[in-house]
């Protein structure tokens, strides 16, 4: 059998010692250790656990729980547990509301701790299988795209992917726009790594490596960062692209992909792995000729089925959708009304998902996003 592996969660250096000896010697593999900090959620997730404790006195600290229910283990098929050393019955219901499946006490005999760890593990894997996570898992690939500057394209990447997250999936936002990107600035991070560290990497590109080389954002949703200046886009080969995108396939419900406005052919790389790529256009002419180019390239390389159209800071203008329909012969996906909100929350660095909005625009999006949702079958 398999040893089961497990992930101490504990600021309590006693704490860590006391869980460590408990498991000591027995088919169970201690991968890592982490405290409750932003930055260790990454290093949680890459080290794919089965089962996470977390070792605290009480009083339990809220954040604790907030963290404990912000990773979504039980989404990835892991079990969380907290080993504390008073356990009550409205410790163990409180906890129960975030997703954590036992309250194990410190001072139980290791024999005990250690069989209630396995029994805990155990029922996990019964509870996933029940819930079909091969299913929740099923990844879509979403690259947003058009051969436009300034279209919107980036700011829609990221409200769709932290609207995704903050509704409990696993969300991984790729930008691959090599010489502009700047999801950073978007999601207001300062990324230690980005995408070129990833591809300079001797061990080469894995999923444990792009959740390394990324950073996670406040709603979950994790960024694999553009290079920090445009001549290090050269570093980037179209391989890279393909690898980064395969390895992170399996892991990601929705992997949403930033492109620029131009076809290199690192572009065409992303645009190949792609499900589906969303043309994202402004309603006037120059917008609808740069829409045409795109469309017919994609056509050459034998992916105009996966381009949608999306019409962004629409103005009822002379151009109508309809018109850009025919004219493309792609279907019309989404329209989005222009709205200052969008001007403020880049300006802020903060996705205007992430506020309540009733604007005409703001419910549009929300039907973008459900129509996201929706066409992937969950
Ligand atoms: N619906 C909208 N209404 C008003 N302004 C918008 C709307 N959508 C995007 N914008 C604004 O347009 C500008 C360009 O947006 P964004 O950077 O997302 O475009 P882009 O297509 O990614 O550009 P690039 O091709 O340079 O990467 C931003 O200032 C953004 O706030
Ligand atoms: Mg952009």
């Amino acid at each position: 059998m398999e040893s089961i592996k497990v992930v101490i969660i504990s600021e309590d250096t006693s704490i860590r010692v006391n869980l460590k000896k408990k498991l000591a010697d027995r088919d169970i593999q201690i991968v890592g250790y982490a405290d409750f900090k932003d930055e260790s959620r990454l290093k949680i997730d890459g080290l794919f656990p089965d089962v996470v404790i977390v070792g605290v006195k009480v009083p339990i600290d809220p954040e604790v729980f907030s963290f404990v229910e912000s990773m979504k283990f039980q989404s990835k098929g892991c079990a969380a547990v907290i080993a504390t050393d008073d356990v009550t019955v409205d410790l163990v219901n409180y906890a129960a509301r975030f997703g954590i499946r036992q309250v194990l006490s410190l001072d139980m005999k290791d024999n005990e701790f250690y069989s209630r760890v396995v029994q805990v593990n155990e029922y996990e894997k019964v509870i996933q299988a029940q819930l079909n996570i091969q299913k929740r898992v099923r990844s879509k690939v979403i690259a947003f795209f058009g051969c436009k500057g300034g279209t919107g394209k980036s700011v829609m990447a990221t409200n769709l992917a932290v609207a995704l997250s903050k509704r409990g999936s696993n969300v991984i936002l790729l930008d691959m726009d090599l010489r502009f990107g700047d999801q950073n600035i978007l999601l207001d991070l300062e990324p230690k790594d980005t995408i070129v560290e990833l591809a300079q990497d001797p061990e080469g590109i894995s999923i444990e490596k792009v959740n390394a080389f990324s950073i996670m954002h406040s709603s979950g949703v994790v960024l694999l960062a553009a290079p920090k200046s445009p001549e290090y886009a050269e570093y980037i080969k179209p391989d890279h692209v393909t690898k980064v995108i395969r390895s992170v396939r399996p892991y990601y419900e929705y992997v949403i992909v930033d492109l620029g406005s131009n076809f290199s052919d690192e572009t065409i790389a992303a645009l190949q792995e792609c499900d589906e790529i969303m043309i994202v256009n402004n309603p006037d002419i120059l917008s609808l000729k740069a829409a045409k180019s795109a469309i017919s390239i994609l056509e050459q390389l034998g992916i105009k089925e996966k381009a949608r159209l999306v019409m962004n800071k629409n103005v009822n203008s002379l151009i109508r959708m309809k018109d850009f329909e025919s004219m493309l012969e792609i279907p019309f996906y989404a329209s989005i009304s222009a709205d200052k909100m969008f001007n403020g929350s880049v300006n802020k660095g903060e996705p205007f998902v992430l506020r309540t909005s009733r604007t005409v625009a703001a419910k549009e999006f929300s039907s973008f996003i459900q129509r996201v949702i929706a066409d992937k079958g969950e």
